[in-house]
């Protein structure tokens, strides 16, 4: 195959050089197209566009692949522990034994929260929803650490403080937002039991550590830990090349996941999935709505952009939900509502034609919710567990040779040039 690919206008002939991947995908390098041409491309969405090269994160979406560093997401999820898929993510290799004991070492030694951010918390609204309260809590984040001497020092800490802490925060603020004496991370628990202690032991009953759940949640996170270039993950590079610190990118990565049509998918499918149970269990109706061209309504948990085919990440955590529900002896109607519902989606000619399978957001919520996180929180879930692929692609992006400040064009379709009008003349 040529190396190159030749655009013709005009009987102008340009030439545009073809970048390989290491799986074979295509691109063409237009990165001289204006210089040489004038012209831009326009792609909305940017469904055609690559906005860089990256090596962590690997997604083939007509055969549902998806692996992390080169590591299958299914072996991840069978054999590894959340902080060594961290790892992997953030510094290309899993670690070896010395090293993932000083990794936990430093997510201890930096997993408590300066006591006076418990103020702010406690100072939003009660009805606040919590991906608000995070994402501005993160940011805040740079004024009670500010910038370190060092390049390297600085970038080391301050992705393992957002490693330690965001967990910390988030347990923080669901006990704050209930009234309840906060619970601090314990030396002695892993990354995920730490978590469900802190957000589920009190002083009157202690939190008895349960293994389903601390595995569910290890699946959970390990599942939703990176994605390639999704809509936060280009966030918190777009923020990120204009060379803020590190905080304040991933907080710009937390405001875009909190989005329906993104991560905030968790919590829409099971306030829809609710609603049709609350109504008799008719998902019927959905399904016609979901179809109808003059509705906006969308079934939420189906569909994505690079998956035309099922997201191998909603079958791993459609077996989990079956195997918690069982293991936790919880009889959950909204996972045999959500069955039916995909049954028979799945059968019907519009999502065929459109290839909409479910996605991990449409089973992910019911392995929350037999957790006992409130639905409020589900969005934060997907956050902590995202967080290692925004920091290893906001570091990659800092080492790229060919990084600059993030900065589209655009087609301008408004008013050409007319004069200033004084208000006296205006009608
Ligand atoms: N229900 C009904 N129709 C749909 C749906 C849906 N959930 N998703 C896509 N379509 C239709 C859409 O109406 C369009 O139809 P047509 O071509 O006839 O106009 C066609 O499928 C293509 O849709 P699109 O909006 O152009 O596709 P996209 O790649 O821009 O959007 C999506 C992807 C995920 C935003 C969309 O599928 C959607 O809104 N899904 C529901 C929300 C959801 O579950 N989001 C979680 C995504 S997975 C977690 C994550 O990584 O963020």
């Amino acid at each position: 195959m040529d190396d190159f690919v030749t655009l013709t206008y005009n009987g102008q002939e340009i030439k545009l050089p073809v970048a390989i991947g290491t799986e074979g995908e295509k691109a063409i390098d237009i990165s001289t197209l204006r210089r040489d041409t004038g012209f831009i491309t326009l792609d909305p969405g940017y469904a055609n566009t690559g906005s860089c090269s990256s090596a962590i994160t690997y997604m083939d979406g007509e055969q549902g692949i998806l692996r992390y560093r080169g590591i299958p997401v299914d072996q991840l999820a069978e054999h590894a522990t959340f902080k060594e898929t961290a790892y992997l993510l953030i510094n290309g290799k899993l670690p070896n034994r010395e090293q993932l004991t000083r990794f936990s070492v430093m997510l201890n030694d930096n997993s408590l929260v300066h006591e006076d951010m418990r103020t702010f918390f406690s100072n939003f609204p009660r009805m606040s929803h919590p991906m608000g309260i995070l994402s501005a809590m993160v940011n805040a984040l740079r004024s009670f650490y500010p910038e370190l001497n060092t390049l390297e020092e600085e970038i080391n800490l301050t992705m393992t403080r957002l490693l330690a802490k965001v967990r910390t925060m988030a347990a923080m603020s669901y006990k704050i937002s209930r009234g309840h004496k906060v619970i601090y991370p314990r030396p002695d628990l892993t990354y995920c039991e730490n978590f469900l202690n802190m957000m589920f032991d009190t002083p009157v009953k202690p939190y008895e550590i349960n293994r389903a759940a601390v595995n569910a949640l290890r699946v959970f996170w390990i599942l939703h830990a990176d994605h390639e270039q999704n809509c936060s993950t280009s966030a918190v590079r777009v923020v990120g090349s204009a060379r803020v610190n590190l905080y304040a990118a991933i907080s710009s990565g937390i405001a875009a996941l909190w989005g329906p049509l993104h991560g905030g998918a968790n919590q829409a499918v099971i306030e829809m999935m609710t609603k049709i149970h609350e109504e008799g269990g008719n998902f019927k109706k959905a399904i016609e709505r979901a179809k109808d061209k003059n509705d906006p309504f969308r079934l939420m948990g189906f569909g994505h952009r690079v998956y035309k085919t099922y997201d191998p990440r909603a079958k791993i955590m459609k077996k989990m939900c079956d195997e918690l529900l069982e293991s936790l002896q919880i009889n959950d109607p909204l996972l045999d509502l959500a069955k039916e519902l995909e049954e028979v989606a799945r059968k019907d000619s519009y999502f065929i034609d459109h290839n909409l399978y479910p996605n991990i957001d449409f089973y992910s919520g019911i392995v929350l919710r037999a957790i006992g996180i409130p639905t409020n929180m589900f969005t934060v879930m997907f956050a902590i567990g995202r967080l290692p692929g925004w920091i290893a692609q906001w570091k990659e992006s800092l080492d790229d040779p060919q990084w600059k400040i993030c900065r589209p064009r655009q087609v301008y379709t408004g008013n050409q040039e007319y004069n200033f009008v004084p208000i006296h003349a205006r009608g």
